[in-house]
């Protein structure tokens, strides 16, 4: 009986073929290969090898090679077909039973390659004739050489009609052939069957062995739709394949990892700054059968997103996706681009260096699921809270592997214990706001409450810089008067230290400061993390007076005091200089100092009280 290959190749990648040998024979990995004592001939010293990767073993003793079905026919001494059979029941996979029909469809789709891949050789071809002068000239423009063209078979579709139909017809395909290839189209109302790529930069989609199995095709100006692609065929079905997946599938076990980009250009750019590990849909969101060719290439698939709203909602999508699938070890992570920036256009204007950034700083998927779920969504009330638990059970829910479920569970427990906690330390938990050094240090902190120095320890310390730069960046337009000020305090930890550097920087430059632009800087300075921090909910859900929707009036306020407070340790120095030189007149102005700390603390508790029962909780 004669098996699809299609059916064949699936089968290959789907049993880990050291796996399966190593049920018998115990192997040890050796760079990229596994080694072993060989199973078809004794030996001591091993001379067996297997290769994951290509998919075969060998024997350099007995000249022993073969794929998992050889290695199965030969150790269970079964027939090909057996063999097959077996493999197929342990990879969950059903053998196809192969009916005259599917005879003839796999010769189809034979037929249909040599279409696929004649147009490609064609429109390749029209690239560099007169009709595609246009064609080169807007891949130049936009900063392709003829290597880059080249290595992803780039190619123009002419815009006078017939000519593909009459190149490919003198290699003998029929125009039936052609049709069910994508290539041509008959409209439904009968009328005059048409090309359907013109006048377009055409760029070939190939599967997994690189074979051209359907093609994008963009306009050149601003034509619409900007890129249009093949329509389904028996070879091509766009949610089951990945453009440059080919190539990616190489590179992606060297490089331990896989991006994943939204569009053809954004794979070229990839591939060009060295990143060859890159992939992308074909203009959809991505489906689960593209999720599941992602994980067999790595275990955390790196999607970019554009940072502005629509990029995020692309990003919960696929998040959505994923989660049923989610297996111990498989996930996605998510690296969020400038607003308006794609990898193509990132690159371009600022390197592979400031990509690679991007890529390492991407969130793990449990971080995407909590933030969709508190993003502009305050959680400070009880109430707020569990809402906000039962959101997260229910996405935790739909995973359905209970290992990682129950993982997700134990996760958004934890944080969501945290947030409730706030920076103040467990609701109830008998501390109250005032002068109780060290709650800020250490959340977790349970022994007894020290009383010391009046002084805030460097905990309460950060908090206050975190939260003052909460401020300015949901009110940027406090820098106005208070910009100068701000840049003589210095902050104790370095990463708001920075931040606070680069948002001055940033707003000397360009004082109409708006948000998208002041977020992008900090992100391209590397200051993601800080920024994270400052506007995470551990800091807002006490410092109402640093959320974007607080009075303007408070948040000014509240700045020029916590500004006031984070100089106190420096001015109390100087005061204390003072004191030792003029006497009491230093204690004098002393005591006015103390009566400002004071009123700072009465300044956030007042915004606590308004903001509602929970963030009082730290008093019984
Ligand atoms: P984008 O509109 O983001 O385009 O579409 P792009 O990739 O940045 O293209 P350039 O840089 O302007 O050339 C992303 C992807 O969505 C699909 C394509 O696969 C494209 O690469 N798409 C887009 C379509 O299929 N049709 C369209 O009309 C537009
Ligand atoms: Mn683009």
């Amino acid at each position: 009986m004669a098996f699809p290959p299609s059916f064949l190749d699936e089968l290959r990648a789907r049993v880990g073929l050291a796996d399966l040998i190593g049920r018998r024979v115990k192997l040890t990995r050796k760079g990229r290969e596994f080694g072993g004592l060989c199973p078809f001939h004794s030996e001591k010293t091993p001379s067996f090898t297997v290769s994951e990767e290509k998919g075969f073993y060998h024997c350099f003793g007995c000249g022993a090679h073969g794929d998992a079905v050889g290695y199965v026919m030969r150790t269970e001494n079964l027939s090909f077909p057996e063999a097959v059979e077996r493999l197929a029941v342990e990879a969950g996979l059903e053998v196809p039973v192969a009916t005259p029909e599917e005879r003839r469809r796999e010769k189809q789709r034979a037929t249909l390659l040599e279409a696929t891949e004649a147009a490609c050789a064609f429109y390749e071809r029209s690239l560099r004739d007169a009709a595609g002068r246009e064609g080169l000239a807007y891949l130049r423009g936009r900063g392709l050489d003829d290597d880059t063209i080249a290595r992803f078979r780039l190619g123009y579709a002419p815009e006078a009609r017939g000519a593909l139909k009459a190149a490919l017809q003198s290699e003998a395909m029929p125009e039936a052939l052609l049709i069910e290839a994508g290539l041509l189209g008959r409209p439904e109302d009968g009328g005059a069957i048409f090309e359907r790529f013109r006048g377009r930069v055409t760029f070939p989609i190939a599967d997994r062995r690189g074979r051209v199995i359907a093609f994008g095709a963009r306009a050149l100006g601003d034509a619409q739709p900007k890129y249009l692609n093949s329509p389904d065929t028996p070879l091509f079905q766009k949610g089951g394949v990945l453009y440059g997946m080919a190539a990616a599938w190489r590179a992606a076990g060297a490089a331990g990892r896989v991006i994943v980009a939204e569009g053809y250009m954004d794979v070229i750019a990839l591939a060009r700054a060295g990143i060859a590990e890159a992939v992308a849909p074909l203009g959809t969101a991505l489906t689960e059968s593209q999720i599941e060719l992602l994980w067999r290439m790595a275990d955390e698939p790196v999607l970019c997103f554009d940072g502005d709203a629509a990029g995020m909602r692309a990003a919960g999508r696929a998040a959505e996706r994923a989660l049923p699938h989610l297996k111990p070890g498989k996930s996605l992570r998510f690296a969020t681009l400038p607003a308006g920036d794609d990898p193509d256009s990132l690159i371009k204007a600022r390197g592979r260096a400031a990509m690679e950034a991007l890529l390492a700083e991407a969130a793990p998927l449990d971080r995407i699921l909590w933030q969709m779920e508190t993003e502009g969504r305050p959680i400070d009330t009880p109430e707020r809270l569990a809402g906000l638990e039962s959101r997260l059970e229910s996405r935790a829910f739909s995973i359905g592997d209970k290992k990682v479920q129950y993982q997700y569970l134990a996760e958004f427990r934890r944080r969501l214990r945290e947030a409730a906690r706030g920076p103040a330390g467990a609701p109830g938990g008998g501390q109250k706001w005032r002068g109780r050094p060290g709650r800020f240090a250490d959340r977790r902190e349970t022994g007894p409450v020290q009383t010391g120095p009046r002084l805030p320890p460097e905990g309460l310390r950060r908090r206050r810089e975190q939260a003052l730069m909460a401020v300015v960046v949901n009110h940027p337009t406090l820098l106005d008067d208070l910009a100068e000020t701000l840049g003589t305090v210095s902050f104790f930890d370095p990463g708001v230290d920075k931040l606070k550097q680069e948002i001055l920087l940033h707003y000397a430059a360009s004082p109409d400061l708006e948000i998208e632009g002041l977020v992008r800087h900090l992100r391209q300075t590397g200051c993601s993390e800080a920024l994270a921090a400052v506007l995470g909910p551990e800091v807002t859900v006490h410092a109402a007076f640093a959320r974007p929707e607080a009075d303007p009036r408070l948040a000014r306020q509240a700045c020029i005091q916590i500004i006031d407070s984070l100089r106190e340790p420096e001015v109390r120095a100087q005061l204390a200089e003072a004191e030792q030189a003029c006497g009491r007149a230093g204690a004098d102005d002393w005591a006015a100092l103390k009566d400002d700390w004071e009123s700072l603390e009465e300044t956030i508790l007042a915004a606590q009280r308004e903001n509602g029962r929970h963030a009082a909780s730290g008093d019984e």
